[in-house]
């Protein structure tokens, strides 16, 4: 675990860090879960996950980057999980909660996602507290409130539409790159 920031303000270390727990605990339920409470579930896991790792993407990582000395190998392992945790993720969205294989892939995956997340937690988190201002990292935190803003609560609600007027094959991805955009504009008007 990271040494508490000091103040009672949260800081994008502290709300990752709640994120994490949430996620862990979201993966917990689904395994206890049914029909239209599970698919719920499943969707509260998508926008939170593409919040989640929006922010770590386009804010956290590149921060990481320039303030750790191994800063670059550290963080291009990250994004190599990441780009292969959102691959899986809209894999099991279009397999659907009721498939009899979705149970197994789902357990694999929570184990991906949590090794990911540990990794982050013990090579970058506990290291940007110790290296960034204080006070930069409160701003931050800024990133992720703009993302939880920006991304749909479900990710069929607002998935862009082919020329045919069926909806595209991967509404995941529809999720994360809103909360991407999101946080990138908050990015450029909050640049120091
Ligand atoms: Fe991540
Ligand atoms: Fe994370």
């Amino acid at each position: 675990m990271t040494t508490p920031n000091s103040t009672t303000e949260p800081d994008v270390v502290d709300l990752l860090l709640q994120q994490h727990d949430q996620i862990k605990s979201m993966f917990a339920q689904l395994q206890t879960t049914t029909g239209t409470a599970k698919r719920d579930l499943f969707d509260e896991l998508v926008r939170l996950l593409a919040v989640h790792e929006s922010a770590e993407e386009s804010v956290v990582h590149p921060m990481a980057k320039r303030e750790l000395d191994d800063g670059e190998q550290v963080v291009d392992q990250r994004l190599a999980e990441e780009d292969e945790a959102k691959k899986e993720l809209a894999e099991l969205y279009d397999m659907g909660v009721d498939n009899p294989e979705f149970d197994r892939r789902l357990v694999t995956f929570a184990a991906a996602v949590v090794e990911h997340a540990t990794h982050e937690e013990n090579e970058e988190f506990l290291r940007l507290r110790a290296s960034v201002d204080a006070d930069k990292l409160r701003r931050m935190a800024g990133a992720l409130k703009a993302a939880e803003a920006a991304a749909p609560t479900r990710p069929h609600a607002n998935a862009p539409e082919s020329a045919a007027g069926n909806l595209m094959a991967a509404p995941v991805l529809g999720v994360f790159d809103r909360a991407r955009d999101a946080v990138r504009d908050w990015h450029k008007k909050n640049q120091d």
